[in-house]
């Protein structure tokens, strides 16, 4: 067994140099690949420190290069590096892509996600490994091997949804940074970053999407016991494309000011769209009620409604009741 995950690390190494040297040491990686990464404003530095890469264009590119070396067929396949044919044979999975590796949190490469340079939508803009015997997605945060340390000094983590956004942020020099990438955040990585600190910061894409897995994001971080604070950016735009539009200072003043803490957060939301209304109103407090209801530290939930109390000018023991009532059917 160990076996086996190794001999899968060892393949995925190979590949993640193999895409590497084909965007730096040939005509078609550095004309493709690398000028996009370059357009994109990622720096040399990162483009090593991440171990970014380009898939050449062909069908056996990768496949033949790493069978000619000995690799084994069983191997590339299980690692989704490559795929079998109906005759047995296998082909490339990524082609003509920029390569993101995935590392473990102990820096060894176990999966991959390749973007797409084409701006046809009916390509997948990302194609990423398949799970196998390293790779468990929801057990893996993209960049967390290279955030640990700053992590732990900072005592914070910024979660952010994608692989650019954290190349950009890293790149701004706030290294304490990972991406949930793609699958909507789970327990087993918000266990993973509370092994490093019990504070997290959401920066998720300012768009609907977005918005919407900020909210999931937030309970489930609460529900874990951890401390969760929000940061939301303009519409259409994510942390990667925010920073480069305002640059690193104005970057993280941004990230100083808004930041809010959950309620404030949900609050501003949800006031937003009901006005006046007094149900509307009634509704969004019985939606806070339910994240501190998720707190199971109960001073710490008591401390929260009490803000609560404050900022929405509600009677505390009427929201304490109302805590208790949810705490119950809870249980
Ligand atoms: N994602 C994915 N497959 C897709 C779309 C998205 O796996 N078809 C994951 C990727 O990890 C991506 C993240 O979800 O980085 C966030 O998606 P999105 O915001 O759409 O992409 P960006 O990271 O902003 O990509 P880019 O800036 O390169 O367009
Ligand atoms: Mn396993
Ligand atoms: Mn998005
Ligand atoms: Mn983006
Ligand atoms: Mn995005």
């Amino acid at each position: 067994e160990d076996l086996r995950r190794e001999s899968l690390m060892i393949v995925t190494a190979f590949a993640a140099k193999f895409f590497h040297e084909s965007m730096l040491d040939t005509d078609e990686g550095r004309n493709i690949g690398l000028s996009y990464f370059k357009e994109r404003g990622f720096s040399t530095e990162t483009i090593k420190k991440f171990e970014l890469g380009y898939s050449p264009d062909q069908w056996e590119a990768f496949t033949g290069t790493a069978i000619n070396q000995g690799y084994q067929q069983q191997f590339l396949e299980e690692s989704g590096l490559s795929v079998k044919r109906d005759n047995g044979t296998l082909y490339d999975r990524y082609r003509g892509r920029v390569m993101f590796p995935i590392h473990s949190f102990t820096g060894r490469v176990i999966a991959f996600g390749g973007r797409t340079l084409k701006k046809d939508k009916n390509v997948p803009k990302y194609v990423n490994s398949p799970e196998s015997e390293i790779y468990h997605k929801s057990n893996v945060l993209y960049g967390l091997y290279f955030a640990k340390k700053a992590i732990r000094d900072e005592d914070n983590c910024y979660l952010v949804e994608g692989y650019a956004d954290v190349l950009s942020v890293h790149q701004a020099g706030i290294e304490n940074v990972v991406a949930s990438s793609g699958t909507s955040l789970t327990s087993e990585q918000i266990r993973l970053i509370s092994r490093f600190t019990q504070n997290i910061t959401i920066l998720y894409d300012g768009d609907a999407a977005g918005i919407k897995a900020s909210l999931r994001g937030l309970d489930m971080i609460l529900e874990a016991g951890l401390n969760v604070k929000v940061v939301s950016f303009p519409d259409g735009h994510d942390p990667d494309s925010y920073v480069r539009l305002v640059g690193t200072n104005a970057f993280k003043k941004h990230i100083e000011e808004s930041k809010k803490d959950f309620i404030l957060y949900k609050a501003n939301l949800l006031l937003k769209d009901a006005g006046n209304d007094p149900i509307k109103k009634a509704e969004i407090i019985r939606e806070i009620v339910e994240s501190i209801a998720k707190i199971p530290d109960s001073i710490k939930a008591s401390v929260f409604i009490k803000e609560c109390s404050y900022l929405l000018q509600i009677d505390e023991r009427s929201l304490l009741s109302e805590l208790n009532k949810m705490r119950q059917a809870k249980a």
